[in-house]
């Protein structure tokens, strides 16, 4: 497994690769969430990028840039066991050696929505490093969680519109046994708001058993403990539009627990 800082060293390696190509792009701190993406990319290509850069475009000012967990040595052994040919480490000056980018992708009506409410400029920040680590590994496909669904779906669009040559594809979010979907922030929680953090995917599930809108919304507002502090619990279409009339649908949730905040989402089945 080679581990690559800089781009030229990146595109250099890459042309040697022959074969399909796949990339898996995270912030480090991997948990078995990401190491489910690496072992599913490994499943669709005969080479695996995994790139891990804590990309500062996407923080607010307010935002855990800072204590953004780093575990570079634990997360090269993930990726050594997962199979991995090529990781990419990049330096924020490797990254953006101007220092703020003057070009970025904009997200459009729906970065501003959701998450975008509350973190203003952060899907302009994944979108622009998203483009630039395609860009830099050509890559033949690339994995993304459904854990951030709203972020699939806009590198879904950006790779749609743009007519990006990379096969998009979604890999179902991996849960701790009672329900928790993994995150890097959950080791930010203490016993008593990971007890409540099981709210949000008990909310979910009592969501997806129905299957008209307002039941759906019913069930997973009357499943929420009154303590969780919601930032929303919405229902919008699978492409995160209107809500359809029948079909798959998805519900969604943000929510704070102390200075933590989590999402999360499900499939909805109308009919
Ligand atoms: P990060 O939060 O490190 O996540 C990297 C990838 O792992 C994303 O595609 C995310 O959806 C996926 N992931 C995280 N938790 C998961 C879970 N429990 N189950 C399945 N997949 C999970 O998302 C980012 O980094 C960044 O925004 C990035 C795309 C790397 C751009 O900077």
């Amino acid at each position: 497994m080679k581990v690559l800082q800089t781009p030229a060293e990146l595109r250099a390696a890459r042309e040697k690769l022959t074969g399909r190509v796949a990339v898996v792009m995270t912030m480090g701190a991997l948990h078995s969430g990401h190491e489910e993406l690496l072992r599913a990319a490994a499943g669709q290509a005969d080479h695996v990028i995994a790139t891990i850069f804590v990309n500062p475009l996407q923080f607010g000012p307010a935002e855990d840039f800072d204590r953004y967990p780093r575990t570079l040595e634990s997360d090269l052994a993930a990726c050594e066991r997962a199979g991995v040919d090529i990781v990419f480490t990049p330096s924020r000056d490797g990254m953006y050696p101007q220092g703020t980018p003057t070009i970025t992708v904009d997200p459009g009506q729906l970065g501003t929505e959701l998450e975008g409410t509350v973190r203003p400029g952060h899907f302009a920040g994944v979108l622009t490093v998203v483009f630039k680590l395609l860009s830099l590994t050509a890559a033949d496909v690339a994995l993304f969680g459904e854990k951030d669904y709203q972020q699939l779906t806009l590198i879904r669009a950006m790779a749609r519109d743009l007519d990006l040559p990379v096969e998009i594809v979604g890999v179902p979010t991996v849960r701790e046994a009672d329900g928790l979907a993994l995150s890097s922030r959950n080791r930010y929680l203490d016993d008593d708001q990971r007890q409540l953090a099981l709210g949000l995917s008990a909310a979910l599930r009592a969501g997806a058993a129905e299957h008209r809108a307002d039941a759906v919304l019913a069930a997973a507002q009357a499943a929420l403990d009154p303590r969780i502090d919601v930032d929303y619990l919405v229902l919008r279409g699978a492409d995160l539009g209107e809500v359809p009339a029948s079909g798959p649908a998805r519900l969604l949730i943000a929510a704070r627990l102390g200075t933590t905040r989590l999402i999360d989402n499900i499939a909805i089945a109308l009919k």
